[in-house]
């Protein structure tokens, strides 16, 4: 096998659904998605690992049909996943430069960032930091500081604590299957970038919606403001269908994809019929999309905008958009339903990277986004400041802080040994049907 890492960029999604794998060439100009493997999740629950094995293997999967396909290994990725336990907060930081006015560097910016998290106890649990803001001297608004000439530096940071545990099982999964682990990134942090479409003062609500979590994030521009995740998704719809019209679960997969929530009223009373055991069951058109509206209703209103309102203080209609991605967003009527509903404009965020064919639909922001969060973050490092998880340290490496892993290395070792025992019985088999014809 070709040794093939240098401007190569993966990503592992944890999805409820599935679980996703993505590699990426980063060219000079461009990014090229070289491969995208899907596979169903087990042992994921809303989002969250509950039974690794079955995690493992299924990345395990992933890796080995794109190493097959690609013909090269692939020893590192970004993990995205979409733990439940998040903390946001802010910090606000002032830092004197010298007495005398000097230009700003990019260590003044590393040293700005150690003193907003001095008193952060859990500082191996830093996910994400964002600056919102930067100032210098009496002014603020500045999008990069460096360069600037002060004797102050005033930084606005946005910070984002994930839970030891779920960090843990998530990069140990990804580690059990043979990958170096690059960094954890939150999906409510990566989903916005996967769509972009906002320009760079507008405020913008990004929700991605899975089959067990959705995530809500508030964005202006492309600073993160606030980030949400929810324990509910597509499922709990198939599930509520299930329930209340007493059909198995695939009947109510299936039946969400075929209505409307935005059913005209002539077509409410119209029935649907199907077979299950042999037995006839008819559902009303107007149930189903009343089942569908309810969790749909109880997500927006009660849950991401009370919250946005309780913690941001913030006036909902003040955002410009919505932009809804993830799997549920196919659902038929549902951007013109969410806009009645909070009296927004809605769209569909569909990936902002040239995907391979059959695969650029709303479900792939978040595998769009890691690449692109990744690649965003490489560009504007005075923006996106790196996570600590790893070191426990903040870490200003060019690389990554790369998880130090046995596991990982000893999984790798294995691997190859296999691939080498494969490559020799190709040749021999080779050798032999050569021999044979020559006979
Ligand atoms: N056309 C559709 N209408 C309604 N729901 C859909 C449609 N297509 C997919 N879904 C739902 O989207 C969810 C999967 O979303 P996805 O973002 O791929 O999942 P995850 O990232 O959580 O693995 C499932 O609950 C699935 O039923
Ligand atoms: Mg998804």
């Amino acid at each position: 096998m070709v040794k093939k890492e240098k401007n190569i960029i993966t990503g592992i999604d944890i999805g409820t659904k599935e679980i996703k794998l993505v590699v990426a060439e980063k060219k000079k100009d461009s990014v090229i998605i070289l491969d995208l493997k899907k596979t169903a999740s087990k042992g994921i629950r809303k989002g969250k690992i509950v039974d690794s094995p079955p995690v493992v293997e299924s990345i395990r999967k992933v890796l080995d049909e794109s190493e097959r396909n690609l013909g090269f290994p692939i020893e590192s990725a970004y993990v995205a996943y979409g733990g439940h336990f998040i903390k946001e907060y802010e910090r606000k930081v002032e830092l004197n430069l010298d007495s005398k006015r000097r230009r700003i560097v990019f260590s003044d910016i590393k040293e700005a960032m150690n003193l907003a998290l001095e008193d952060v106890e859990s500082i191996g649990n830093v996910i994400h930091a964002f600056s919102i803001d930067y100032g210098v001297d009496n002014e603020w608004g500045i999008e990069n500081p460096i360069g600037r000439e002060a004797s102050l530096l005033k930084m606005h940071l946005f910070v984002l604590e994930g839970n030891k545990e779920e960090i843990e099982i998530a990069s140990s999964c990804a580690e059990r299957a043979g990958l170096k682990v690059k960094g954890i990134f939150h999906k409510s942090v990566i989903s916005p970038f996967g769509c972009f479409s906002s320009k760079p003062d507008e405020l913008v609500l990004y929700v991605d919606l899975g089959a067990g979590t959705t995530t809500a994030s508030l964005l202006k521009g492309t600073k993160v403001l606030n980030v949400d995740i929810y324990p509910v998704g597509g499922s709990h719809i198939t599930s509520d269908l299930s329930y209340i019209l007493r059909i198995p679960l695939e009947k109510s997969e299936a039946l969400k994809k075929i209505v409307s929530i935005n059913e005209p009223e002539e077509n409410l009373d119209d029935e649907l019929e199907f077979e299950v055991n042999g037995e006839k069951i008819v559902c009303r058109v107007g149930d189903v999309v009343e089942i569908i509206k309810h969790r749909i209703e109880e997500l927006f209103i009660d849950l991401i905008l009370n919250d946005l309102q309780r913690k941001k203080s913030l006036d909902y209609p003040s955002f410009s958009k919505i932009v809804i991605s993830g799997g549920v967003s196919k659902m038929q009527g549902l951007p013109t339903f969410i806009q009645n509903l909070c009296g927004i404009p809605v769209e569909i965020g569909l990936p902002a990277l040239d995907m391979p064919e059959n695969e650029r639909g709303s479900d792939n922001v978040s595998i769009a986004g890691l690449i692109n969060y990744t690649i965003f973050k490489e560009a504007h490092p005075y923006a996106i400041l790196n996570s600590c998880i790893g070191g426990g340290a903040i870490s200003f490496d060019e690389e990554d802080p790369v998880f130090n892993s046995s596991i990982a290395e000893k999984v790798r070792k294995a691997k190859q040994k296999r691939f080498k025992g494969q490559q020799v019985k190709k040749v021999i088999a080779t050798f032999k049907k050569v021999i044979k014809e020559l006979f």
